[in-house]
């Protein structure tokens, strides 16, 4: 069996949050490369969306393993390190224990973790964010393993036509619940429709059980209890055969959807996809980016990575991102860009209140004029 897991932290952004500096990957590079000489990683590729550091890794420890977390929190501190020199953004503004203790969940970065039996041949999608949170995934998850419209497989290919089983996990109460697709879409779209509180964590394969997708879903801004920043989330998928090509997982992103986000994690906005070198948000601190790295796996191997959205065929969708962006932000400071208050990541909202509290006068009293 191997196991793939991406695990990701904003752990410094250059300029401000809009990207990575150079010697934080070359400093992850390095961990991983070690890790990888004592064979406790088989391979790895270190990229970044944004401000957003992304480590890719193969092994064949399992899941939330304790030496793959440890290693990734160890690089994660590493490259603080060289961010507090370089005085980067935010320097560790992600990591949000003072120790380790044992996983990395719940501890700020995200993670999303898959072990399986590699196939005669494997192809896996990874897609990384940034400027949003993890409910992100929930629309393009579905129009990949449910949406006949998106995925043409689900009607003509024997191999899909049964249909995928979606885990839910909700946030707020922490629970889970699974759907089977096509049977029960409409409950399930109920939920995920509200991808703030209801996430799809995972997606299997009804006809063989098999793992076909897998979601980080840690809510920073629940973990933390107060504002430290959006999830920027990671998604991994595996394609062809029993899964849905490798086509009909990248076409839901041809068509860009809004997500909240954005500026001080409070606007909504929309996630463009774009190359990896063109993943700086840098306009009103996005637009919210997606980026996708393609490999194959060769008995763990990385084969790869090729950079999925450079390709001319998304510019019609970076060009409707851009418009989408230009009516948005015309709304300036008016919902709905800006997130409806409970929504919002941070908010002057308590301290203007506390300030006016003595001049709300209840409806039905004149008013005050003064003479
Ligand atoms: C969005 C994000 C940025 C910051 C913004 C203000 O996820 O991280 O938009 O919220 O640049 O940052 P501060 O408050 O640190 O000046
Ligand atoms: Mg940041
Ligand atoms: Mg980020």
């Amino acid at each position: 069996m191997i196991t793939l897991s991406v695990i990701k932290a904003d752990i410094g952004g250059y300029v401000g949050h809009a990207t990575m500096h150079p010697e934080l990957i070359a400093t992850a590079q390095a961990n991983l490369e070690r890790a990888k000489g004592e064979s406790l990683l088989i391979d790895y590729h270190v990229t970044a969306c944004g401000d957003d550091l992304e480590l890719i890794m193969t092994h064949q420890q399992g899941t939330a393993d304790q030496k793959v977390h440890r290693l990734a929190w160890d690089t994660f501190v590493d490259c603080t390190a060289v961010a507090k020199k370089l005085k980067l953004y935010g320097a560790g503004q992600d990591l949000l224990a003072d120790a380790f203790s044992g996983n990395v969940k719940g501890m700020g970065p995200g993670v999303a973790e898959m072990e399986f039996e590699e196939r005669k041949s494997e192809p896996v999608l990874i897609f990384m964010a940034d400027k949003t949170s993890a409910g992100a995934w929930n629309m393009p998850l579905y129009r990949m393993f449910a949406d006949p419209f998106n995925t043409a497989g689900l009607v003509i290919s024997e191999a899909i036509h049964q249909g995928f089983r979606f885990e839910v996990i909700d946030v707020l109460e922490h629970k889970k619940i699974t759907f089977e697709a096509p049977a029960e879409i409409y409950d399930l779209l109920l939920f995920i429709g509200s991808p703030s509180r209801f996430m799809v964590k995972s997606v299997y394969s009804r006809d063989t059980g098999e793992i076909g997708a897998v979601s980080s879903t840690d809510r920073l801004s629940l973990i933390a209890g107060k504002y430290v920043g959006k999830d920027d989330p990671v998604c991994i998928v595996r394609a062809q055969n029993q899964f849905p090509a490798v086509g009909e997982v990248l076409e839901p992103f041809s068509q860009p959807m809004i997500v909240e986000g954005w500026m001080r994690g409070s606007h909504n906005g929309p996630l463009m996809p774009t190359s990896v070198k063109q993943a700086n948000p840098s306009r009103f601190d996005g637009p919210p980016r997606v980026i996708c790295a393609g490999f194959q796996l060769a008995n763990g191997k990385l084969v790869g990575p090729v950079d999925m959205f450079d390709d001319p065929s998304f510019d019609p969708a970076r060009a409707q991102a851009n418009q989408i962006a230009e009516v948005l932000r015309r709304h300036g400071p008016f919902e709905p860009h800006r997130l409806p208050l409970n929504e919002m990541e941070y908010t002057t909202m308590p301290a203007v209140m506390k300030k006016l509290e003595g001049r709300f006068a209840p409806l039905d009293e004149p008013v005050a004029v003064k003479a």
